[in-house]
């Protein structure tokens, strides 16, 4: 072919709009809207259209006017009170799919995505007293970039199996932990089989994995193993087989409070990776967002308490314990009924472990997925994750790495 001639600008600008307007859709298809199999769920979709015509907002959007704007009460805001928020220096980089963990005044930020064809392989370390981010170290390269379960002892941090790379790309077994003090890595007895962000807590001197998605990663895995640990070892050679958690499936919070296990929200199915794909381009498969709450006290079975407010998922690093309540920040919450894009949260909840019930005590300053939370001398943060496009549009728009916080009163 001859070397191209350069365009006429008639032609290039209408072309680079057309191309912009074409990239905006993929990326926009990408991360929140639906393309496969993706069934309405739970016959949600006649009272939703009714709602849809009876909509109040007069924005236009390209051919689909009707559906968004308005959310009937299940998928909408839950009222609560809007909070002050300062904005506190952003991370050294974006993060969808993060992890963290705090021990004392720093906050430990692992891994996740910076956009879906790029994904992190160090730790960025923010300082809650210096209010900066102070630190920055690698992880080892053969770890798991997202999708991690993730627990610390205070010195220790275990980092365990994942999804290793990006797109949509299959998961490891290996299992890593890091001396935060001599940064020193080691591994860990790998799980008999890997999984795609699993709950994961200490509890009683042993590391406890449950639930995730399966290699697939979209199949909802039930099987719960542990493994006895001391000060960054493994014990025993072996995971054992404990009682398999009642609902499986991977992004929930899980927590020890009270020497009782606590598992909360979470979703059944995930975005996959397209048959053949040589870059496991991910596509979007149908997901069931729940908020149900189980608790293991005796170790042998699973109690179910009371549900969160709304259903919510991505929130395994979105919570503190304050005061004997967990405060959990965001998520995401059942797909929209018409246009199947993802809904994500922007309230903030109270689960009071002393009465087992919730409540919802503020908004955040916008809607955001997998954000990172830390809670430091009366002030709750939150960093990082997938924001929202507005105000009035819940949908997942920019992958960020913004920090804020609040002064919390309970
Ligand atoms: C909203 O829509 C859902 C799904 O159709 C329905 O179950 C629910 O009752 C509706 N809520 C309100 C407040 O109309
Ligand atoms: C955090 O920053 C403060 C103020 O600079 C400093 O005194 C403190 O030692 C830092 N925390 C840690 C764990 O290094
Ligand atoms: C936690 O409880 C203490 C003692 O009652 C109180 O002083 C403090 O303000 C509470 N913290 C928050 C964040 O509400």
């Amino acid at each position: 072919m001859a070397a191209p001639k350069p365009l006429s600008p008639r032609f290039a600008v209408p072309l680079a709009i057309a191309l912009l307007l074409a990239l905006g859709l993929v990326a926009d298809f990408l991360w929140s809207s639906s393309s496969s199999s993706g069934t309405s769920g739970r016959g949600q979709l006649a009272s939703a259209s009714r709602t849809a015509t009876a909509k109040k907002s007069g924005r236009a959007r390209g051919k689909k006017p009707a559906a968004e704007g308005y959310l009937n009460a299940t998928y909408a805001d839950i009222p609560a009170p809007r909070w002050d928020w300062e904005e506190m220096p952003a991370a050294p980089v974006p993060r969808l799919d993060g992890y963290s963990v705090q021990i004392g005044d720093l906050l430990y930020v692992f891994a996740g995505y910076e956009n879906l064809d790029h994904v992190h392989s160090h730790v960025d370390v923010y300082n809650f007293t210096s209010n900066t981010w102070t630190g920055r170290f690698d992880m080892p390269k053969e770890m798991a970039n997202s999708h991690l379960g993730i627990v610390t002892d205070g010195r220790y941090i275990y980092a365990l199996t994942g999804q290793f790379g990006p797109q949509c790309r299959s998961p490891i077994n290996r299992n890593f932990v890091v001396d935060t003090v001599t940064k020193e890595w080691h591994e860990l007895p790998p799980l008999a089989v890997p999984r795609y962000a699993p709950a994961t807590q200490l509890w009683r001197g042993r590391l406890h994995v449950m639930g995730g998605g399966k290699e697939d990663r979209h199949e909802p895995g039930l099987e719960h193993w542990s493994l006895a640990v001391k000060d960054g070892k493994a014990l025993e050679n072996e995971w054992r087989t404990e009682i398999p958690i009642p609902r499986g499936g991977p992004h929930r919070a899980c927590i020890v409070a009270n020497d009782k296990l606590f598992v909360i929200g979470g979703q059944e199915g995930d975005f996959m990776a397209k048959p053949g794909s040589p870059i496991f381009k991910c596509v979007r498969r149908h997901e069931v967002v729940y908020g149900d709450v189980y608790m293991l006290d005796d170790g042998n079975k699973w109690k179910q308490l009371s549900p969160m407010p709304k259903p919510n998922s991505h929130i395994e690093c979105a919570w503190v314990i304050v005061n004997n309540s967990v405060i959990i920040v965001g998520g995401t919450t059942e797909k929209h009924p018409i246009t199947k894009k993802m809904i994500l949260v922007g309230e903030v909840f109270r689960f009071d472990l002393d009465t087992l019930t919730w409540s919802v005590i503020g908004r955040m300053p916008f809607r955001i997925k997998t954000a990172l939370a830390g809670y430091w001398d009366g002030w709750l943060y939150f960093t990082s994750g997938q924001r929202d496009r507005g105000p009035d549009n819940p949908a997942p728009k920019k992958v960020v790495g913004c920090t804020w916080r609040t002064k919390l009163h309970l």
